[in-house]
């Protein structure tokens, strides 16, 4: 794995690499975070090929209202129509590429393009544009809003493709479906809401850098010993090497830290907030008036997932992420708390602990950024230019479900993720 000169000029002259030579069972290159030419094929074989997170139902819970949204850099506006559907929909307009949608959020009926004026429903067709006769003969039907190709939803999670053809949303979510269903049971009515507002925060690192650390169980212990120690936390004994929880790749390049075996070993209800059940009356009552005291108990033993579904969802526990890459070397990290409907009480401590970990002054995410920000400077830098993402494979096994996992501080879900990644950049 020496200096190898031709990939060197690759990473810096932007020519696309032969993905086999940069993309190996243990290492990858360096160039891969770097190369403006990797960037714009991943556009192309990823962000406008597979299913994306656009948004939540709950988002738009009346006819006209919509939400500024995006599937990768691309402006996108969730919208639900008259008909109730929820509908996506490009935020550029047919004539000369303007947004035409300028407010985060509302209810709206139609938009209106501030250049010149033109009006489009909500669902995109077009409605008017000033001084018509200018386009006497012109067939509208052309001239409406971009649509995104393909919209789907599971459990109230939207995701669209802008591939008119592939895998439906189902098989893509494939394994990893399990997580939404476990987070809605979480709620007494059995769904989420996402109702807080999104937080976005700015990263100078490549969007895989992030993606990769939201399954990374091995740094959690030193990235975040300081907010473990000053919450008092137990989060760090399940990232430790004698943890029983498990690291998995459910293939897709969906990944997940399985932290249910040590929350199990504990029997605690709620132990995976940090908190018991004693201080949550309101919740666990309604929790076991909804699911029966049995399932109610093993839903609140159990608790939420973590899981990052490819390319751009992370549910981390008690908040939301949305991935957003923008350039090479620059992404955005939208954040939300979850909300789980009919559980007043947890959500607002749910809003409490959000601020406290990815608010503006959060402790985790911070300590994160610091670390995907310095591997991006980093992988400028050769000798070594490859990067080693080995740790564990000697003990990789197979579970019941027939799912690669590891121990939790194992990488093998960074090799899930890369190797996925493989297989889509090399579909061309
Ligand atoms: S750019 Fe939208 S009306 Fe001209
Ligand atoms: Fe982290």
């Amino acid at each position: 794995m020496g200096n190898d000169a031709a990939l060197s000029r690759s990473g810096q002259g932007g020519s696309l690499p032969n993905w086999g030579d940069v993309i190996r069972p243990d290492h990858i290159h360096g160039s891969l975070y770097t190369n403006p030419a990797v960037f714009e094929a991943e556009l192309e074989r990823i962000w406008r090929r597979t299913w994306v997170y656009v948004g939540h139902e709950s988002e738009v819970p009346k006819p006209f209202d919509y939400v500024m949204k995006s599937i990768g850099p691309e402006p996108i506006i969730m919208t639900r129509g008259r008909d109730g559907q929820v509908h996506l929909v490009h935020n550029r307009c047919p004539h000369r590429g303007k947004h035409v949608c300028v407010v985060e959020k509302g209810n709206a009926r139609s938009f209106t393009c501030p250049y010149h004026g033109w009006s489009f429903d909500n669902d995109g067709p077009i409605r008017g544009m000033p001084f018509p006769s200018g386009y006497d003969g012109v067939d509208r039907d052309l001239l409406g809003l971009g649509k995104v190709a393909r919209v789907a939803s599971y459990k109230g999670f939207v995701f669209g493709s802008l591939a008119a053809e592939g895998p439906t949303l189902e098989e893509h979510l494939g394994g990893a479906k399990y997580a939404l269903d476990a987070l809605c049971n979480l709620s007494p009515e059995g769904e989420v809401e996402i109702t807080s507002g999104f937080l976005k925060h700015k990263v100078r690192a490549n969007w895989k850098f992030l993606v990769e650390n939201e399954t990374d169980g091995y740094h959690p212990a030193f990235t975040h010993a300081s907010i473990f120690e000053v919450a008092g936390s137990r989060i760090a004994e399940l990232y430790g090497s004698d943890s029983l929880c498990v690291a998995r790749d459910f293939g897709n390049g969906h990944t997940e830290m399985d932290l249910r075996p040590e929350f199990r070993k504990r029997d605690e209800p709620m132990s995976w907030f940090g908190t018991s059940a004693e201080k949550l009356p309101d919740y666990v009552a309604r929790m076991n008036a909804a699911y029966g005291e049995k399932k109610a108990r093993e839903i609140m033993i159990d608790g939420s997932p973590h899981i990052m579904i490819f390319p751009n969802l992370f549910i981390a526990e008690i908040q939301m992420f949305v991935i957003q890459p923008i350039s090479v070397d620059l992404s955005v990290q939208h954040v939300t708390p979850l909300q789980f409907k009919g559980a007043p009480d947890l959500n607002r401590r749910l809003r409490q602990q959000t601020m406290g970990s990815v608010g503006p002054a959060g402790f985790l995410l911070a300590d994160d950024a610091v670390m995907y920000e310095g591997t991006q400077r980093g992988v400028h830098f050769t000798n070594p230019e490859w990067l080693y993402l080995g740790r564990g494979r000697h003990r990789e096994r197979i579970d019941a479900d027939g799912y690669r996992i590891g121990e939790i501080t194992d990488e093998v879900t960074t090799r899930g993720i890369w190797s996925h990644y493989r297989s889509l950049m090399e579909a061309a």
